[in-house]
């Protein structure tokens, strides 16, 4: 591991000269004057004094030489559209965004939210936004009334950017009934929003004075140059709300310089993908995922990226490696769920294309378990790497650097850390760090890299609150993960030490699942635990204490309020979140002083041991909880 260590060795050593080098990946409109402020820690400052701009990056610099080149495919397996965009065409229509986001009155640091489907407008609008120096705050397109009004509360946007509708398996998910309803009860609502009109929606009404149609305002900008707006590296390009222990989702804000810089310098050495080639990143546009991987990290390295509205199976299985073979994709990123979907499929379509060129398929997102992780490599006959970062982050922790040396995989492993990041393993009670297969928190010791979040939108204090005091006199960030290395140094997730679940790679708070279930007015009280699921890593499950006993009285009655309350959770958080199943109970496990034991109950529901349940209050909620866990529907 010599190539590795050292750079790795470097980066956190002689941080300051690796840093200047990794800058150079990107193009500066002022040069920076110094590499890192860091005098009020947690908060770190990179590149000062340095000028850039995201959209630049992405779109403009690239124009001189690779101006013909694709710079977008959208392929919608969901409409059978296909449409290309060159680095040019990209630029102009780009430019058009901002023209017609620009002339909504929206200016440097003004917030913008795209509430969109997988459509290339979604693309257009966020480097739109970037151009301007406006902060957009893309809301992923599953998330209800409920979850799309509590974003507009904290980030107070002036503007809001939506369609009509998405399309997932054929069926139409319609936005307005969602977002009129969260623009109805938001506190702060945008003056005006811009949809763009797919032609789904039959019913789709605009409100006068408030509501624009994209089309039409798109012909009214067709020929507008909108200049770059130059933004000093710290200051924000993004927000995006990820869950936590709270029921009141974290605006993670990023910074504009380092986050550039962290991606130009992770699609070169981590993805090791080279300009000019493809990359198609699987995820959503909703998701840090999506953000880091479809938009800005594959176009500020100059590479072609994919767009894909869609299921990995339909038409068939073999869809996702059709458009490999196609589109000669050298650099892949997916997700666990998505290949043990794959893995229940018949393993001849992952054979039927020529695979040969893509260099290597990246999954993250979730733990990989073993098993999958090897019949992925063989199925595709390609190396398969996992990689574990977060949304606050923005960029991986721990993964193989392929750029800088083809270390070895080991199934189960998202391999080293990553440059950049000093990780320690520590142990909860006093921060020393772990031996060797301890289990201990997986913790960084800050200054946080390039390209990690800059503080809470709105909310410094809780930035340092949420996640620099988990060890007392010591200032550590926290990943809320447990892990292990081994005695060869490779590095293994066991889970979250917080109440995050994670469904299908789609990271949620078991508290803000518990709100959307208390939002039905016959739900007195409510427990909500992830439980292991064989596809989608977790699903949730509830526990619930209704109000009015008599309308359960009966199976039957009990079946359809299990069915109201599902409903509940649709409206208000969305059906990402919905559980698996509701479970009626008059009593749920606590502690004497009232603390919910959701660890307990989740032991329960996995055929684990609960351990010590001496600090129960009392035992016969157990008993509730085991019985309805017994009774199959
Ligand atoms: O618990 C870890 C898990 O997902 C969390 C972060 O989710 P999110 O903010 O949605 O960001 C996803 C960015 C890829 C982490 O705290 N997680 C992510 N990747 C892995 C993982 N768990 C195990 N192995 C991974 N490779």
């Amino acid at each position: 591991m010599g190539a590795y260590q050292d750079f790795y060795r470097r980066s956190i050593d002689q941080r300051d000269a690796f840093w200047t080098e990794q800058a150079q990946l990107i193009d500066w409109h002022k040069p920076f004057g110094k590499v890192l402020d860091y005098s009020k820690p947690p908060f770190a400052k990179w590149f000062v004094g340095g000028e850039t701009n995201l959209c630049h990056n992405a779109l403009d610099r690239h124009l001189a030489a690779r101006g013909d080149q694709k710079a977008l495919i959208f392929i919608s397996t969901e409409t059978g559209q296909e449409q290309t965009w060159s680095f040019r065409e990209l630029h102009t229509e780009v430019s058009r965004c901002a023209a017609m986001i620009r002339g909504q009155g929206v200016a440097k640091g003004d917030r913008v939210l795209i509430y969109m489907p997988m459509i290339p407008e979604a693309v257009f609008a966020m480097l739109a936004c970037a151009r301007l120096g406006a902060v957009h705050s893309v809301v992923f397109g599953g998330f209800a009334a409920h979850s799309l009004a509590a974003r507009i509360d904290d980030a107070r946007p002036k503007l809001m950017i939506t369609a009509d509708g998405g399309l997932r398996g054929g069926r139409a998910i319609l936005y307005q009934p969602m977002f009129s309803e969260a623009l109805r009860i938001s506190k702060s609502p945008p003056g005006k929003v811009i949809v763009f009109n797919r032609g789904l929606d039959p019913d789709l009404k605009l409100k006068p004075g408030r509501d624009l149609d994209y089309e039409t305002l798109r012909a009214q900008h067709m020929d507008e140059a909108v200049p770059v707006t130059w933004l000093e590296a710290s200051e924000p390009s993004y927000i995006l709300y990820t869950s936590g222990t709270t029921g009141q989702p974290k605006g993670v804000q990023r910074d504009t310089g380092g986050y550039a810089v962290a991606l130009a310098a992770s699609m070169k050495h981590i993805y090791d993908g080279r300009p000019g080639e493809t990359m198609f990143t699987t995820s959503d546009i909703g998701w840090v995922v999506g953000h880091s991987y479809i938009v800005y990290g594959p176009l500020i390295h100059g590479m072609t990226t994919i767009l894909y509205e869609g299921l990995p199976i339909r038409p068939d299985a073999g869809i996702w490696w059709k458009i490999v073979s196609e589109h000669k994709v050298t650099v892949m990123f997916s997700s666990p769920t998505a290949a043990r979907v794959l893995k229940k499929q018949d393993p001849a379509y992952l054979k039927k294309y020529d695979l040969s060129g893509l260099r290597h398929l990246f999954l993250a997102g979730e733990p990989l378990d073993e098993p999958t992780h090897r019949w992925m490599s063989d199925a595709i006959g390609r190396p398969v790497i996992d990689h574990y970062w977060q949304t606050e982050t923005g960029w991986p922790i721990l993964s193989a650097v392929p750029g800088i040396e083809a270390t070895p995989v080991k199934p189960g492993s998202p391999s080293f850390p990553v440059f950049g990041y000093d990780l320690r393993l520590l142990r909860e009670s006093d921060a020393s760090e772990a031996g060797p297969n301890e289990k201990c928190v997986v913790a960084v010791i800050p200054p946080l890299p390039p390209g990690c979040m800059t503080t809470v939108w709105g909310d410094d204090e809780r930035f340092v609150r949420t996640y620099f005091t988990s060890f007392r006199d010591k200032l550590v960030y926290t990943t809320f993960d447990w892990g292990i290395r081994d005695a060869d140094g490779y590095y293994f997730i066991l889970g979250r030490t917080d109440d995050v679940i994670n469904v299908a790679g789609h990271r949620l708070g078991t508290r803000e699942i518990e709100e959307a279930v208390q939002a039905h007015p016959n739900v007195a009280e409510v427990a909500v635990v992830g439980v292991a699921d064989p596809v989608k890593g977790q699903m949730p499950l509830a526990f619930a204490v209704v109000k009015d006993a008599t309308r359960i009285a009966t199976p039957k009655l009990r079946a359809s309020h299990e069915q109201e309350v599902m409903n509940t959770v649709d409206k208000m958080l969305g059906a990402i979140g919905r559980p698996s199943r509701v479970h009626f109970v008059t009593l749920l496990p606590k502690t004497r002083s009232g603390k919910l034991l959701r660890r307990t109950i989740q032991a329960l529901a996995e055929g684990r041991d609960p351990g010590d349940l001496t600090t129960i209050e009392d035992p016969g909620a157990l008993e509730q909880i085991r019985a309805a866990l017994a009774v199959k529907r």
